[in-house]
């Protein structure tokens, strides 16, 4: 089965085409420096810019992928969550193709498909997902942080999510605060390499909490008033690799201790993590030091599967499409394939 998958959900631009299990091609294209100046996300911008985007990108991943459009079996796309209007962009013109094609749409959720990003690269991929079933998995990036039980496959529960601030909206933020650009996380890595994650305690919200929730809006105000009391820090390079290397120790632990202790309480002995802020060295490296530790099964996504990209809607679609899962009709609401816990 060939599938053409789209994904327009926030501020990348992506297309990808994938057949049987492997991904033939994922074009990308962020808008990261269009939104840098305003410092994050603006959705009139971003829905405008793929608009603009989206055909060329499409026709790379189909050139990439050596594919013509009569190929496709199939035609994908983020349904939702996300910026409703950039959504439309992407959705609607999956729809279009596949109507024209008189091939199947396939909609899918967008935090469904991060789960399966850990699978779908690696060297084989993993075909057979039920040997690493139920897994503990955490989906965190700039808009959500989300902790979830797979039991089998298109089969989760989520057990937690943040009550306010995603934990990548929390490097971004406090970044800000620092004077480094939008979006703070990955500069706030590199500096953190040369910091002491311990010269500056910082809180670590809901970490003993008797839930799987995570809040990280208290760690922002709590950098905000170490800064108006401590301006000098910003001056010294030194003191400023410190700051980020204890305040991204901060939000590490806590999502490394909240994802590992609901996976023992549970009984489950495989992890896997996806989204933008999985990217971060040392949440890497403390996901795979405690897994070595607990003698558990770790699979992190790839890191350019981290990020949103068109690949894991591809994969997630054929999936769907293999396993003859109705699909929503296409002006419903979709529905994620998990239920609330
Ligand atoms: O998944 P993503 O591309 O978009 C969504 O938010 O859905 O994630 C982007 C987020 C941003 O908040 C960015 O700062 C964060 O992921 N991020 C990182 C790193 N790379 C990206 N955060 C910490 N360390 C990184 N290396
Ligand atoms: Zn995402």
């Amino acid at each position: 089965m060939t599938i053409l998958a789209i994904e327009t959900s926030c501020d990348e631009t992506s297309a990808a085409v994938v057949r049987d299990g492997k991904i033939l091609s994922n074009a990308v294209s962020s808008q990261v420096e269009l939104h840098a100046e305003y410092g994050g996300v603006v959705p009139e911008l971003a829905a405008r810019e793929h608009l603009k985007n989206l055909l060329p990108v499409t026709q790379t991943a189909l050139d990439a992928a050596k594919i013509s459009a009569g190929e496709l079996d199939a035609v994908a796309a983020t349904q939702g969550p996300g910026l409703p209007m950039a959504l439309l962009v992407g959705f609607r013109a999956a729809q279009a193709v596949a109507f024209a094609l008189r091939k199947p749409f396939v909609g899918i959720h967008h935090h469904e498909a991060h789960l399966y990003s850990p699978w779908i690269s690696g060297n084989p991929p993993v075909v057979d997902f039920s040997k690493f079933q139920p897994n503990v998995s955490l989906i965190v990036s700039g808009g959500h942080t989300i902790l979830v039980l797979v039991e089998s496959e298109l089969k989760h529960r989520v057990l937690g999510s943040t009550i306010d601030d995603a934990a990548g909206e929390c490097f971004d933020k406090t970044g800000k605060m620092m004077g480094l650009a939008y979006p703070a996380g990955p500069e706030i890595d590199r500096l953190a390499e040369q910091g002491n994650p311990r010269a500056y305690h910082f809180p670590r919200p809901m970490l003993n909490d008797r839930n799987d929730d995570f809040s990280f809006s208290g760690l922002k105000t709590s950098v905000r008033y170490f800064l108006r009391d401590h301006p000098e820090v910003l001056q010294d390079r030194r003191a400023l690799c410190d700051l980020c290397a204890s305040v991204q120790e901060a939000i590490v632990e806590v999502l490394e201790a909240k994802t590992f202790r609901a996976a023992k309480r549970l009984g489950v002995r495989c992890i896997t993590a996806s989204g933008g802020v999985m990217c971060n060295s040392r949440l890497r490296e403390r996901f795979e030091l405690a897994c070595q530790l607990e003698g558990m099964t770790l699979r992190l996504a790839e890191k350019s599967l981290c990020t949103d990209n068109a690949a894991m809607i591809g994969i997630l679609a054929e999936r769907k499409q293999a396993q003859k899962v109705p699909v929503a009709a296409l002006d419903e609401d979709i529905k994620p394939g998990w239920v609330l816990a």
